[in-house]
Parts: C-alpha cells; structure tokens; sequence
C-alpha cells in the first residue's frame, strides 16, 4: 500500500513542527517546501535522522521547488509573513495574498486530486484566495483557525476547573480574529453543561481570554505561536487521511448555511477522506447569531480588500 503524501509549504515554525508532528505520529510522507536555500533540506534531514528513535518509517524530503510535491493527498499551506507584536492578522493581508497565490497555483497544478488546508493569516481570507486559485470544489480547500482556537478555549476551562483537557468539549467558530465566536451553550465539559460549572463572570473572562489568545503569545514571544498552531493543523491532515470523520470546526465556503452567502468563515464540519462532507448548521441563540454576523462582517472586510487588489 502506497503511503500517503502531505506537502507542507513554508519551513517556518509552524511548517517544521507540522512536518515533526506528521512523522512522528507516522501520518504519511512529507514534503516541506520553502524559500530559503537549504532551510527545507536541513529541517528534514534533522527529522529523517530522528526516525530511528520516533520508530517511524516515513519519507521526509525538503525542496525549495515544487516538483517533489507531485500528486500530494493534502497540502498544507503555512507560508506567508508572520505577525509581530502590534501587528493584527489583517495587517498581513497583501504580502500574504501574494505568496498565497503563488503557492495555491504552484500546488494545485501538480496534485489536481488534493486537499488544501490553509494556516497562513489572514486565514479567513488566505482560504478564499486559495479557493479561487486553485479552482478546487470546496470541499477540497479550508482553512485551519477553529481547531486551534478551540483548542485554546478548552485550555482555558481545563485550567479553571483542574480538570482533564480532554474532559473539555467545545467549539470557536466564525473569523479567525477579535470577533471569533466561542460556543458556551455548545460546551461541556464530560457532558455537563459548562456553565453548571464556571460562573457567567469567569466564563466572560475566559472568552475574552481565548479571543486574544493568538496576540497573548505574540506579546510573550515577538512572534506567532506554533506548538498549539501545526497541532491543530495535524488534527485535520489525520481526519482527511484516515477518513475519521471528525467534527471539527474548520474554514469553508459558506453558501447558504447560517444565512451566510459567499463567505469563508469557520463553522463545524465533518472532516474525512473526502475533505469537507458536511457542514453542521447548529442552532444558535439570537445573541450568538449576531456574534457570528460581526464574524461574518469581519470576514467580508478581508474579502473585499482581496477583491480590491486585483491580483486573482
Ligand atoms: C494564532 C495565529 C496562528 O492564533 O493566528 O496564534
């Protein structure tokens, strides 16, 4: 049986700790590609050379071109400017759209068959550019942004409690930025409604918690988070390639569901071999329903500025 075969675009932090993360969990082979001359080759000789003790058997291979990624099953595109302190994930947008672009038209002609899951930010609107570049249905282009931010706010609940992460059921749709939507109503935490567990008070902080999570670490660090980042993005390569079908809250084109027209916005999907199978239209209270309209507003704003630059 043939391995799988994942690119990873961009060498940087998050692109070297997917590619780490993918062979060491022994998801498939791996293809990084970058830019600078020889970053890719030497990142992923260190991690063919930790195989022996990761007792994997994957093929790791850097190039700063792109034919090595012939024939992909999922691409993941990391490339991209990242953000500095003071810098809002928009901030980004023009450089990105470019090296977005580039890299969508470059992937998408030699693996016509992939899956494309976008990292680089403005995310929201680097899918929307990769969608239209790459001409792919949509179920094969999204965006990771709702795993991570996800991930964050079930931090936050499992720290507040002392409780097991994995007790901590919840989800983080809309954009990706300031007016992302935390579901309160939709967690629990073992089954049990988180707000029996943490006063409306202390729920409030945590939310206003997980919607600055991102610039949280930029402040620590000077740059963008990763660890949390290529974890998230390695949750949605293992769903895709193992065909888990696993409800995640991923970036896709919305059109039509939550009233949402020609908008890519993160929403829950079920994620398997197919890519984007289904998207879940949960219910929402009239007051998450107008949080995820400013989501939606937010998101247009990127659009349009896309649109405005005439580059796709
Ligand atoms: C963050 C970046 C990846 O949220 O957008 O950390």
């Amino acid at each position: 049986m043939a391995r799988k075969k994942i690119t990873v675009v961009g060498a940087g932090r998050v692109g070297e700790s997917t590619a780490a993360l993918l062979a060491e969990k022994e998801v498939g082979d791996v293809v990084v590609v970058d830019v600078v001359p020889n970053m890719p080759q030497g990142k992923t000789l260190d991690l063919m050379e930790a195989r022996p003790v990761y007792k994997t058997d994957v093929n790791i291979v850097g190039s700063n071109g792109y034919d090595e990624t012939k024939n992909s099953d999922v691409i993941v595109i990391t490339s991209g400017m990242p953000r500095k302190p003071g810098m809002s994930r928009e901030d980004l947008l023009t450089t990105n759209v470019k090296i977005v672009q580039s890299v969508t038209d470059n992937v998408a002609k030699r693996s016509p068959n992939a899956i494309i899951i976008v990292v680089a930010n403005p995310v929201d609107g680097m899918t929307y550019v990769s969608y239209k570049v790459s001409k792919f249905p949509r179920e094969r282009v999204m965006g990771m942004a709702g795993v991570l931010d996800s991930a964050r706010f079930r931090t936050f609940i499992a720290m507040e409690l002392n409780v097991s992460v994995e007790d901590v059921s919840a989800f983080v749709i809309g954009v990706h930025g300031d007016e992302m939507v935390p579901s309160v109503r939709y967690t629990n935490v073992a089954g049990i409604p988180v707000s029996e567990l943490i006063p409306k008070e202390k729920l409030d902080a945590i939310v206003a918690r997980t919607r600055k999570a991102g610039g949280e670490i930029v402040n620590l660090l000077g740059f963008s988070a990763y660890y949390a980042p290529a974890a998230s993005a390695v949750q949605m390569v293992e769903a895709i390639l193992k065909d888990k079908k696993k409800i995640l809250p991923a970036i896709t084109l919305c059109n039509g569901e939550f009233g949402l027209k020609d908008v890519f916005m993160g929403v829950p999907v079920k994620l398997g071999e197919k890519g984007i199978e289904k998207i879940f239209e949960i219910k929402m209270s009239d007051e998450e329903a107008a949080a995820l309209k400013k989501s939606a507003e937010a998101v247009n704003r990127q659009k349009n500025e896309i649109d405005g630059l005439k580059l796709l």
